[in-house]
């Protein structure tokens, strides 16, 4: 057993006037985890102190919190792997607080909302009167697969210079959402959703720290999203789709619509 301290930034948007912070003796074992260290303090220490989990492995993205000053998942962070005698355990930045460590994602999830996360189809519900099913290509399941893998953590959103500056900026996870539906070839709604993309908080707002793809804890690449709608943009304001023929206007016969379609390099590969 190792006994390391747990300092824990605490506030309750009930009672208290201003965040304090407060420091638990942890003992600790090999591959215990961020998360079996609160329940122990909660077990053995102050039953008031709150957080949020669920599914203690890193799918339900509930127990996102700030951990030795990074965005990071609690069940899927073990003590030892941080090497520290002192972890300081914070709510996600870049939201409000409700109580210590459990953020109000209300924000984050209204313009998650906003952006229409579902698929459109024109002409109503899936699928069409007609199609018995809607197939896809492995190519076609390509464009919007990792995109699709985000658990609504938040821990993006917490780590993205922007969104610090600018509350009203999108983020990254509803940007990331944007496109994963933009990109589905069963989807027609980009014009729905264009009207968010192309707004004042939003991708063009976007200075490609690329902080949101570094601390993904799924693997998912915002920033890479955020770039690749910043070209559907372009692509649409020359009147020309990535998923059909060009077909310019007069105005524009004379672009290389080939030079658009070049790819967008990653911000894992900037990093
Ligand atoms: S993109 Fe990654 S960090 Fe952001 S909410 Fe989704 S899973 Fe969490
Ligand atoms: S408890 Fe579900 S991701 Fe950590």
């Amino acid at each position: 057993m190792n006994q390391i301290k747990f300092k824990i930034r605490r506030y309750s948007s009930a009672t208290d006037t201003a965040p304090y912070w407060q420091t638990f003796s942890v003992e600790t074992e090999p591959g215990m985890t961020v998360l079996q260290g609160l329940q122990q303090i909660r077990e053995r220490l102050d039953a008031t102190l709150a957080w949020r989990h669920s599914c203690r492995m890193g799918v339900c993205g509930s127990c996102a919190m700030i951990i030795n000053s990074e965005p990071q998942l609690a069940c899927n962070t073990q003590i030892q792997n941080l090497s520290a005698q002192m972890i300081t355990l914070e709510a996600l930045w870049n939201f409000p607080v409700a109580k210590d460590l459990v953020p109000d994602l209300m924000p984050m999830f209204e313009k998650h909302r906003d952006i229409a996360p579902y698929l459109i189809r024109d002409g109503g519900d899936l699928p069409k009167p007609g199609e018995s099913e809607l197939r896809q290509s492995p190519e076609e399941l390509n464009e919007f697969l990792q995109f699709s893998s985000c658990i609504k953590c938040g821990a993006c959103m917490a780590a993205c210079p922007t969104l610090a500056n600018d509350p009203h900026f999108l983020g990254p996870m509803p940007l990331t959402a944007t496109h994963r539906y933009n990109s589905d070839s069963r989807d027609t709604g980009f014009s729905k959703r264009k009207e968010k993309m192309d707004g004042h908080h939003s991708i063009a707002h976007c200075h490609y720290a690329a902080e949101c793809t570094r601390v993904c804890p799924k693997g998912v690449d915002p920033a890479r999203a955020i770039q690749l709608m910043k070209r559907d943009l372009v692509l649409d304001l020359f009147h020309f789709s990535r998923r059909s023929p060009a077909q310019p206007c007069d105005t524009c016969a004379t672009v290389d619509h080939d030079s658009l379609k070049a790819p967008v390099f990653t911000a894992r590969e900037k990093n």
